[in-house]
Parts: C-alpha cells; structure tokens; sequence
C-alpha cells in the first residue's frame, strides 16, 4: 500500500515528496495521523515521533490547547491582509523571552527570516559579504547555499544559483578561531553579516565549543559585522529564550522558525531596533509577504509559547537526560566506538570513533550503518529524521516510559547496525 501511493506520488512530486530531506529508501511512509507523541502510516503502524516535524512540535502533535484556539480562530478568518493585536501580543512573547529582541518581524518560514535577515545586514552595513560556517543550513535561498567544502571556497551546492550570487558568501569550518580570524582580517571590511547556527542542527547536533560564541561575538562587534544567530531550530527548544540565552551570549539579530508557529508555517526574525527599524515601510530594505503575520499561526505560535514556562522547560531537559544517559549507558554496556551527543531537548548519535566539533569531522561518519540504524528504528516503532546529519527531538507529550520505549528500541537498532543481532 505505501509502495503504492509512492509510485503515484512520484508521478505528481519529483522524488515523490514535497522537501528531499522525507525521501528514503525504498520509499517512506505516509501519515494517515498523530497524536502526541505518536504518528501513524496509512499501514496503521504508529512509531513514536522523535523527527517531530524537524522541530516545531515542541508540545507533540495535535496539542489540545493549541487545537482548540487555533479552530476558534479558523472560524472568524484565516488571513486579514491587516494587523491585528495577536500579532502585538506574539511580539511581545518574543521581545520577552529572545534576548536580543527589541523588535520583529513575521514572515512565513525559515528561509524567508534568514533571507531578509542577511538584507537587513548588509542594508544597514552597506556590506556585501557574508560568512556562514560549513555544513550550516538557513534555508534554501540562494545566499546560503553555500557550504564551501574547504577554506574560502564559495561554490554554490545547487544547481541553478549563479556562482555571481555566490560569490559573495564565505564559509570557515564551525568551532575553528583561527580559521575565523583569518578570514576577517582578509575581508573584514566587505562583510556585512556572520550568520551561524548556534548549535549545529543540520549536521547531526554540535554544540559550540566553550569560548567559542564569546570570541565570535567579539570579533564581529570589533570589525561591526552584524551577528546573526539562525535560531530556527534552538528558538524556544533549547530554553525559554533559545540558544542565546542557553549560552549567555547576545547576537545582533535573530532568525526564527519551527516552534514560533506552534506547529503552522511562520518564521520571524527580530532584534536591536536601531537595525530592525531600517525595515520597509519604517527604512529602506523591503521586506513583505501576504501571508506574514497571518492569523492562523499567530494564534498557533500563541497558543504553543503561552505553555512554556520555565517548569516546562525543566522538565523537558529532564527527559533529554534522562533518554541520553540511557543512551550513554548502552554505548558503554556494548562498548560501541561511537558518540552520544545533544543538549536539552535535542540529541543524536554519531556513528563516528571520534567526537565531531564540525561539518568536516561529522562527515567522517559511518553514514551506511547509520541508515541500518535508521530502518531498524522503524522496525520498532521508533521514527526518527532519515539521515546522520539531522537532529532528533523530544517533546512534552513523549512520557518517560515513551523514552525508555525509545532506549529499548535504540539499543536493538544499534546491535542491528552493527551486526550484533540479525534480526530482520
Ligand atoms: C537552522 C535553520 N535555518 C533555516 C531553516 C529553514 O527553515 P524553513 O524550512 O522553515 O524554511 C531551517 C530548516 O530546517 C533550519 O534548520
């Protein structure tokens, strides 16, 4: 049956799918359902959902509170094309909690807050360069892909985006000073904007090493390169006030995504108001969409932000101790070469002798094993992002016998992924 909606699938979506990360092979599942922290296939098998949605479901599927207020809103109206004062109030949920926020802007995704951020700087600069580190993702406009294998290279990773276009976006390995240094000392002064994850999400999980955010936020203020956190991922997941508060260290401005929406398409970026007011219509850097700020996510966001507090985000550090030490103790128990890794909510193994600090190093990864692994999971009913180099999730709604459900299920995939047990 799913082998069947794929091929037709295939016939509408190129690669059957509607964003490449959900492609795997032979051909992945499709969700009839969730609740909590469950999904269920069109097969009716359920799996317990670590992918999450790759982020925003911060609360689980279908949360009730969010449900409710969200179908209230859908009945006076899904878009205005005019403000309205949830939009006021979901502001100042993000004034309140993001450190460097004294001003925002809402937009429809990730990448459009990651493409207007990167304006933003170089209109308030009147710089053209950009840094961004390896392996880094903000998004799928043209600017930032970018990864730049090795130094300075700045090929794009797409096909379709002009090397003109990215000529301009430099790439330095993540956790690298020196590396950094040089490459401001070289173009200091024809660069606008350092734009970083500041934990490595898109590569699997690496956080910075210690030190590392303090002499990045020292360089770019002395060479008045905007700092921007692409807090996509760690927005609202890694604390109260996302991985900028979790690490002590304020950027410039801040990109936001996933959970701000409550589950609902939305993306944000906010920041210092003497950068931010250089906005459209207040400045001169144009900015806009139909949808931003539309009713539906605004209420979605709302709803969601309004249920963590600093006891929800205890206890869900709580279980992402809890799930990793399990984790930690089986790696010991079967003294598998390998790392655990994560922080709060977020976590995923590498399947690499070595602990990795960056792109290059996450690269060295036994990615084939990986996929056993991931398969395997599935088998025992545990869903999780298809690839070595995402990060994997917990929600509110995963219980602590869920996650020792989860453990149970790790450590059976494991000994699958490396030959330990035959079992399928
Ligand atoms: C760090 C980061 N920035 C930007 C994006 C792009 O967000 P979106 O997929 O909402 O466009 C993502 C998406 O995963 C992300 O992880």
């Amino acid at each position: 049956m799913t082998e069947e909606l794929f091929n037709e699938s295939k016939k509408y979506f190129p690669g059957g799918v509607n964003s490449p990360v959900r492609a795997f092979k032979p051909y992945p599942f499709f969700v009839k359902s969730a609740g909590g922290c469950k999904i269920t296939d069109s097969e009716e098998n359920t799996y317990i959902d670590h992918c999450l949605a790759y982020g925003p479901l911060i609360l689980g599927h279908a949360n009730p509170k969010v449900v409710r207020e969200v179908s209230n809103q859908l009945t006076i109206g899904t878009a205005y094309g005019a403000p309205t004062e949830n939009e006021i109030k979901l502001a100042r949920e993000v004034v309140d909690r993001i450190p460097c926020a004294e001003m925002v802007r809402f937009c429809n995704s990730g990448t459009e807050a990651t493409m207007s951020a990167i304006r933003l700087a170089r209109g308030f600069t009147g710089r053209d360069k950009i840094i961004k580190f390896e392996g880094a993702y903000h998004g799928a406009h043209d600017y930032v892909l970018v990864k730049g294998g090795s130094g300075a290279a700045c090929l794009p990773d797409s096909a379709g985006i002009p090397t003109d276009t990215t000529k301009n976006t430099l790439s330095v390995p993540f956790n690298d000073e020196e590396a950094l240094s040089e490459m401001i000392e070289k173009e200091g002064e024809n660069i606008a904007c350092l734009i970083m994850e500041v934990v490595m999400g898109n590569v699997g999980c690496i956080e910075p090493k210690p030190g590392f955010l303090e002499f990045v936020r020292k360089i770019t203020e002395e060479n008045d390169i905007i700092l921007i956190f692409d807090e996509v991922i760690t927005g609202f997941r890694a604390s109260r006030g996302g991985a900028q508060q979790y690490y002590g260290v304020t950027p410039d401005l801040t990109t936001l995504g996933k959970i701000v929406g409550g589950g609902l398409p939305m993306g944000a970026f906010c920041g210092k108001r003497e950068i931010m007011e250089l906005i459209a219509p207040q400045g001169p850097v144009y900015q806009a969409g139909t949808f931003s700020g539309n009713p539906i996510s605004v209420q979605a966001g709302l709803s969601t932000l309004s249920q963590l507090d600093d006891k929800f985000y205890k206890d869900l550090e709580r279980k992402g101790n809890f799930l990793r030490g399990n984790i930690e103790s089986i790696i010991d128990d079967e003294q598998y070469n390998i790392q655990c890794v994560g922080l709060a909510s977020m976590f995923q193994i590498y399947l690499n002798p070595a602990e990795v600090y960056n792109y290059a190093d996450a690269q060295k990864s036994d990615t084939e094993s990986f996929l056993r692994y991931f398969r395997a999971l599935l088998k025992e009913g545990v869903f999780i992002p298809p690839s070595q180099f995402e990060c994997n999730f917990i929600s509110s709604a995963h219980s602590m016998a869920d996650l020792q459900d989860t453990s149970d299920a790790i450590e059976i995939a494991l000994a699958v992924a490396f030959n330990k047990k035959n079992k399928y």
